[in-house]
């Protein structure tokens, strides 16, 4: 019999309570306990008998030496997509698990239709591979108006409309596809269990089954998955437990760029970023992001300056961009956009101490253009010169590039990778750059690009701007 027929579960993180609570103890996640109704557990056994009836689980998984395991990085599958096997790390590996969320209408159904069609298309004299795309959320109606929208279609790309994780089971063990594609693991749900699709227990139970079965056949599976801000949704953080490899789709709603970065991947690197932008006819990878980024920039204003940083493999040039006015506030505004709010504010402390620049009574906005996200602190010099060049309204010279972490004693620090920094920053036309000077010993000099070393924010300061009373 069980304990309590009545159970709270945390919707983040799976904690278990009899009763219900306001803050998880577990995961301090507010509000985020749901009942949920323990019947059947009178029966015998439950959801674990169940999936042991149907018997679909070959066990061909003997103890094997280390020495006859074949390395993954042979039989990986490309996708076709240059910059979502990037991100994957080269591809998609058999049995992998593969978690992609981001928020509703970012584009999810629309990347993994397309990645469908390309594997279900890219079919060879010896390998013809199909693709089963399981949707909860849509009818096969609607998924085909999509891929009329995308331009193509293909025989082996399978649909099937099905929510229900025993019968989606059968289905694979069927159809046997080089990929599957689940849209979305929120609707799914296990008929052995009684909480509404979408609970915390369900998706964890559902992705339970498919994991097993993934890794018994070796199938590649990609869970789609809603992340809401207010966390309505199931426990993404339950999900990036038994996945291998977890993705985020981000974008702005208002941009039509996309980003796709590695929140986890067992079979990759983490800090590989893909770009895409959202056309008409589908997602198509930006061959070269820092010249988009840099394509609205105005030349020759005050506050603008251009950083090269490193994102996963390659260098991507970003325009950090500060606006400082006078505040009519007690407390004057701090407003950072695509960065660390608190690199921003130890800046603005370094540039107060280390130059005297008196920006306790200025509003400062901090915005890295185009909508991307930069988290490498290599970005400190080009956010600190342009909050000064906002500051007494100089613009600074539009073909320096600035890279460098600063120190809270001011001083530039030196950055990983700079050759390929500045490469990218000559390829688009930069004609110096402005970086550390422990960079420069190592440097190469046939960059095409000036660099000039400083040893401080001071010295920086100098190089951009004559010295004033201000
Ligand atoms: P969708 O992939 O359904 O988002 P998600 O699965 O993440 O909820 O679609 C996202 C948006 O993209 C939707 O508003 C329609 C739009 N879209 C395009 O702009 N071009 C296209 O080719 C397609 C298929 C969709
Ligand atoms: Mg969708």
């Amino acid at each position: 019999m069980a304990r309590f027929q009545t159970r709270y579960i945390c919707q983040a993180c799976a904690h278990e309570s009899p009763q219900w609570m306001g803050k998880c103890p577990e995961c301090e996640a507010w509000d985020s306990f749901i009942e949920e109704v323990n019947l059947k557990e009178k029966g015998s056994g439950g959801s674990k008998e169940g999936s042991r009836k149907q018997g679909f689980l070959p066990s061909h998984n003997a103890p094997t030496p280390i020495t006859q395991v074949t390395a993954v990085a042979k039989t990986r599958r490309s996708t076709h997509i240059r910059e979502f096997d990037r991100v994957l790390g080269g591809g998609l590996v058999p049995g992998g698990l593969i978690l992609v969320g981001g928020d509703p209408g970012i584009g999810k159904s629309t990347l993994l239709t397309q990645v469908a069609l390309n594997i279900a298309n890219s079919a060879t004299a010896e390998d013809t591979p199909t693709v089963l795309y399981i949707s909860g959320e849509e009818s096969a109606e609607q998924i085909k108006l999509r891929s009329a929208r995308l331009g193509t279609e293909s025989a082996n790309f399978l649909l099937s409309v099905e929510t229900e994780i025993h019968i989606i089971l059968q289905q694979l063990d069927s159809v046997r596809p080089a990929l599957a594609i689940i849209d979305s693991i929120q609707t799914m749900f296990d008929s052995d269990l009684d909480s509404a699709p979408g609970n915390v227990s369900q998706v964890r139970a559902c992705t339970t089954h498919l994991a097993r079965f993934a890794k018994s056949l070796n199938i590649p599976l990609v869970l789609i998955g809603h992340v809401t801000k207010e966390g309505s949704l199931a426990g993404p953080r339950v999900l990036e437990h038994i996945v291998d490899t977890v993705l985020n789709f981000e974008g702005d709603q208002h941009h039509a760029y996309r980003l796709l970065r590695a929140a986890k991947n067992r079979f990759g690197s983490t800090d590989e970023l893909g770009i895409f932008e959202m056309y008409e006819n589908g997602l198509i990878g930006v061959e070269n992001p820092s010249a988009v980024l840099l394509s609205e920039r105005l030349e020759g204003s005050s506050g603008s300056a251009v950083a090269s940083t490193i994102e996963g493999s390659r260098a991507l040039l970003v325009e950090v961009q500060a606006l400082v006015s006078r505040s009519p506030l007690a407390s004057p505004r701090r407003s950072v956009t695509g960065m660390e709010p608190n690199r921003v504010n130890m800046i603005l402390a370094v540039l107060e101490k280390r130059l005297g620049l008196k920006l306790a009574e200025q509003d400062v906005f901090v915005n890295v253009a185009g909508g991307i996200r930069i988290l490498e602190p290599a970005t400190d010099l080009a956010t600190a010169i342009a909050i000064v060049s906002n500051f007494r309204e100089q613009p600074i010279d539009p073909s320096t590039v600035l890279l460098g972490e600063i120190g809270l004693a001011g001083e530039v620090r030196a950055v990983s990778q700079p050759e390929k920094r500045l490469r990218e920053a000559a390829r688009l036309g930069f004609r110096r750059a402005v970086l550390s000077k422990h960079n420069l010993p190592k440097l190469v000099s046939n960059l095409g690009i000036e660099a000039i070393g400083v040893e401080s924010v001071s010295d920086a300061f100098r190089h951009f701007f004559t010295p004033s009373s201000s």
